[in-house]
């Protein structure tokens, strides 16, 4: 049996990564997924290669206007939306003394004002239309501890992870679940831009980063977007109805909390 079967998801960042195999692991289950993305061409290109129970949705996660617009289509689109995952993101990358405020504001604006913002959008329909839905927060190994280069992408995810308990908190008593996922490190497009950044802070070569952390994984590899689809598609599951304001690591052992 499909365990997503009629049911409809917003996932933002979703035209590559990781929120594409989230889309396609939900349309593998029975669902139809919105995919909102500031990237409408490799969103388009995303949804010719899903099928018809994808959609393209042209959402810019830091701008109210356009949340709101992506909310409307998705509901036009498809009646409601049962399950948001909230997965648009950016890195960054600096030592403390050369963090500059245009950036941290950009990293917040998108990683935590998105995140929040979208939530609220998402939940207020939900709660106007007695949808019992599942809210879905793209975390990080970074929001449980920081690093010396990443204060600010890590103290974004933190932030994400203390918006998913209150915001699970808070919803729960509108039979609305919300909870987080906190990935390791996912090979992938973000993480060449990762690794770029380390080639320059840390004199590695290209490449090198990327080694590194894959070698110090427990599992013994660098995760693939493949190996978070059976958790999100687990928390937007009828089995995870008692899970609430949670965040589950799915990093191959990098941290236990
Ligand atoms: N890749 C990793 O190692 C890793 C590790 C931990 C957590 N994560 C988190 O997982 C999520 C997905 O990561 P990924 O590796 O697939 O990233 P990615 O960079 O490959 O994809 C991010 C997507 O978000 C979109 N996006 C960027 N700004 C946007 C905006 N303002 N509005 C709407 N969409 C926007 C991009 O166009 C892109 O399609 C992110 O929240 C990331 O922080 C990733």
């Amino acid at each position: 049996m499909k365990r997503l079967e009629g049911k409809t998801a917003l996932i933002t960042g979703a035209a590559r990564g990781i929120g594409r195999a989230f889309a396609e692991a939900y349309v593998r289950e029975g669902a139809r997924v919105a995919i909102g993305d500031i990237d409408m061409d490799r969103a388009c290109a995303t949804v010719a290669e899903i099928g018809d129970a994808a959609i393209a949705v042209e959402m810019d996660v830091t701008r109210q206007q356009s949340i709101d617009a992506a909310v409307a289509s998705t509901v036009r689109a498809f009646g409601q939306i049962d399950i948001l995952i909230n997965n648009a993101a950016i890195f960054s990358a600096a030592p403390i003394v050369e963090i500059e405020r245009a950036d941290y504001a950009r990293v917040f604006d998108i990683n935590v004002s998105g995140t929040l913002f979208t939530m609220q959008a998402v939940a207020r329909h939900m709660i106007e239309n007695g949808i019992k839905g599942r809210i879905i927060n793209m975390a990080s190994q970074a929001g449980r501890r920081g690093e010396p280069l990443v204060a600010v992408y890590c103290a974004s995810k933190a932030a994400v992870i203390s918006l998913t308990q209150s915001a699970g908190l808070n919803l729960i008593g509108h039979g609305i679940n919300v909870n987080a996922i906190a990935p390791g490190v996912v090979d992938g497009e973000h993480w060449d831009g990762v690794d770029a950044f380390f080639a320059k802070y840390e004199g590695k070569a290209p490449g090198q980063k990327k080694r590194e952390v894959g070698e110090a994984v427990p599992y013994g590899r660098m995760g693939r977007a493949e190996d978070l689809t059976g958790m999100a598609v687990f928390l937007a599951s009828d089995e995870a109805e008692y899970i609430v304001a949670q965040c589950y690591n799915v990093d191959g052992g990098q941290w236990m909390s």
